[in-house]
């Protein structure tokens, strides 16, 4: 018997339940990942424990020489990874490393121009219920009607005219390369600063199938957990001149202590990217998205942008088989796909419930999908949505489901 399942056998089992959906579903989310049994074990140890406001070798608590190596390993390991001359790794999500980038050269009421979040940004970068809209003046730019991609020429007449102080780029729901280097043009033409979220796809970004922002934005933020597959939390990259600055608005700025073994966990994910293995692996994430919007267009789907660069499809459900984003992912979990329902470029429905889903596949990937099961799951989308008013043989898409999720095991060794 488990320590948890002894002390307190309700979470217990919910924990056990969770392990459980995730071991049974087609996880399709694409911010989601599986983390390896190490990064698990590094956030579940003790490092919990340790109080380490400040940074290494400059702490306010005793007792931190164990915790600042981890710091440090895990500082040089990312500033390796994605070639940054400096880090700040405690961030505990990605908003907050938004923060924190934000924090460092912003004033209240500045101007930013970031991407429209009805056409693919996140909520830091603008939403008006979110600490980003508030405190500071968003302008937006967004994709073009035609192509569905950012249209640069429009984001440089928008700076024009709106003069920012910082360019924000990176998304949420964006399935294009983004072009670092034209935004850095554009900000420089205006003399804004250049940040770059790269979130999603940071995985891509530290195994060359990105272009990198790094030599180009002054601030680069990202979340561990999405494409990159560490723990939660976040990260900042920057120059050396805002090193400081940057470190001093993160704490004491906006957090207290960190999360020591959250930053274990991270730098045990750095190390893994870094492993050739990675690489192989980012590259069928890659392989199996394009295979994915490949046969979802075969089967009617309409794709935006049609198709994908990275790791990610955005489906418009819509237009191709009349139903809603969010009926469609109320379908789709019936089977055991889970996704969830998303604004697409100048959509008509509300956000709640939207005309479409993005689904993505590093979670699937990590399993072992091949692009042969993306080509299944394209078959199991279509019969799940082709006609909403009809019973689409709901039992028949659940075990084609269990037959794919039987064939990699996930967690196998797992023994709750
Ligand atoms: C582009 C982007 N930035 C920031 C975040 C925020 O990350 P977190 O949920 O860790 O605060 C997300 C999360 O979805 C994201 O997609």
């Amino acid at each position: 018997m488990s320590y948890l399942e002894k002390k307190d056998p309700i979470i217990f089992e919910n924990v056990t339940k969770e392990l459980k959906r995730q071991q049974n579903n087609l996880e399709m989310i694409a911010s989601e990942n599986f983390v390896s049994e190490a990064v698990l074990e590094a956030q579940g140890s003790v490092l919990t424990n340790k109080y380490a406001e400040g940074y290494p070798n400059k702490r306010y608590y005793g007792g931190c020489y164990v915790v600042d190596k981890v710091e440090d390993i895990a500082r040089d390991r990312v500033k390796e990874l994605f070639k940054a001359e400096h880090a700040n790794v405690q961030p505990h999500s990605g908003s907050q490393a938004n923060m924190g980038a934000y924090m460092t050269i912003l004033e209240h009421g500045d101007t930013v121009l970031g991407m429209d979040l009805a056409h693919g940004g996140h909520l830091t970068h603008g939403h008006p219920l979110n600490f980003s809209g508030k405190s500071y003046q968003f302008v937006s730019y967004g994709v073009s009607k035609e192509s569905e991609t950012i249209d640069y020429e429009n984001v440089r007449k928008i700076a024009h005219e709106t003069k920012p102080k910082l360019i924000v780029a990176g998304a949420s729901a964006y399935p294009r390369e983004i072009d670092f280097k034209k935004f850095s043009e554009i900000a420089k033409e205006v003399g804004a600063y250049f940040m770059v979220d790269m979130a999603h796809i940071a995985g891509l970004v530290a195994t060359d199938l990105h272009m990198s922002p790094v030599p180009y934005a002054d601030f680069v933020t990202s979340t561990t957990h999405k494409t990159l597959r560490g723990p939660r939390g976040g990260i900042i990259l920057t120059k050396e001149k805002y090193a400081k600055a940057l470190d001093k608005n993160v704490f004491p700025g906006m957090q207290g202590g960190p999360l020591m073994h959250v930053i274990a966990a991270k730098a045990v994910s750095f190390y893994e990217a870094m492993q050739p293995e990675y690489k192989t692996y980012m590259k069928n994430v890659v392989e199996n998205a394009h295979q994915l919007a490949k046969s979802l267009k075969e089967k009617g789907f309409r794709i935006i942008s049609d198709g994908t660069d990275n790791h990610m499809v955005l489906i418009d459900v819509k237009s191709s088989f009349n139903v809603t984003g969010k009926e469609a992912e109320h379908l789709l979990d019936e089977v055991g796909i889970t996704t969830n329902k998303n604004m697409i470029p100048f959509d008509n429905e509300k956000p709640f419930v939207t005309s479409g889903i993005r689904v993505g596949t590093p979670a699937l990937t990590t399993r072992g999908f091949t692009p042969v099961d993306m080509e299944e799951i394209a078959d199991i989308f279509y019969e799940t949505l082709k006609n909403k008013e009809e019973n689409n043989n709901v039992e028949i898409q659940q075990y084609r489901v269990k037959k794919l999720i039987e064939r990699y095991p996930l967690y196998p060794s797992f023994n709750l």
